[in-house]
């Protein structure tokens, strides 16, 4: 995984937080009345390829006319920067539940401050790792259940849905020698043993599997055009709904 530093140099401005700090105020009361760009996001284990495919997809977006917001989480603003170091790099014990209000703080302030106003711009929002993701890792990887992590997170984002979620599926074994290969700093989570990859895997599979309108799952060992081309296909009818 990427560390904070290149975080911030690829969301461009680390200023942009406080100028979209009232931006969450507007949609209280009817949050998607205003929304008019498309959310995608790309969920999978750490090494499936979400980092290489959001680049590949922002390129062919860019070079056909949109405007793109590329973001992820956590550590899609600079509140969620702090709170990503402390989830991801932190050395003490952290319960589950803590873990589980971190992800959903920093959820609730890069959605309401940067993805919704870009979303209500028009703009197309590709972000690496969303809900699914605290449902995999915190919801099966651990101890607490799918369901109230699920609601949690819908709680802080005001029900925030994607359009669509790639979810690149990747055997954890592969993952792993993809990162040993890159030799990147582990974090918390990567630093986790082989089943709770396995776990999490499993995990991410369910939840696409129950929701295949907004879901398309890809196989992480085709090659990255391969798969960049799977997701453009199943993008372009959205871009041309209105
Ligand atoms: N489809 C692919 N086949 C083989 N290697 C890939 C593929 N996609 C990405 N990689 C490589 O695997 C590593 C992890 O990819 P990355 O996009 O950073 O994954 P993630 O963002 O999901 O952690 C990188 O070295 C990348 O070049
Ligand atoms: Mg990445």
């Amino acid at each position: 995984m990427t560390d904070a530093t290149e975080a911030a140099a690829a969301e461009g401005s680390p200023d942009a937080v406080s100028v979209e700090s009232n931006a969450g105020s507007s949609h209280e009361a009817a949050p998607d009345a205003r929304r008019r760009g498309l959310f995608v996001t790309l969920e999978g284990g750490d090494g499936s390829g979400k980092s290489t495919q959001a680049a590949l997809l922002e390129e062919w977006l860019v070079s056909s006319g949109n405007t793109v917001v590329r973001t992820r989480e956590p550590g899609g603003t600079e509140f969620g920067l702090e709170v990503r170091e402390i989830v991801l790099h932190s050395r003490g014990f952290i319960t589950p539940r803590a873990e589980a209000l971190l992800y959903a703080a920093d959820r609730a302030q890069h959605i309401a401050t940067k993805v919704r106003p870009a979303l209500e711009r028009g703009d197309i929002v590709i972000q690496d790792r969303y809900i699914d993701s605290s449902v995999a890792y915190q919801g099966s990887g651990r101890v607490l259940g799918p369901a109230e992590i699920r609601s949690l997170s819908e709680w802080a984002t005001e029900d925030l849905v994607p359009d669509l979620t790639v979810l690149i599926d990747l055997d954890e074994s592969a993952a792993r020698a993809r990162l040993d290969g890159d030799q990147k700093r582990f974090d918390r989570l990567e630093a986790e043993k082989d089943d709770f990859h396995k776990r999490v895997r499993q995990s991410f599979l369910t939840i696409a599997a129950a929701d295949p309108d907004r879901f398309i799952v890809v196989d992480g060992t085709a090659q990255p055009a391969e798969i960049a081309a799977q997701v453009r296909a199943r993008l372009e009818p959205l871009l041309r709904r209105d």
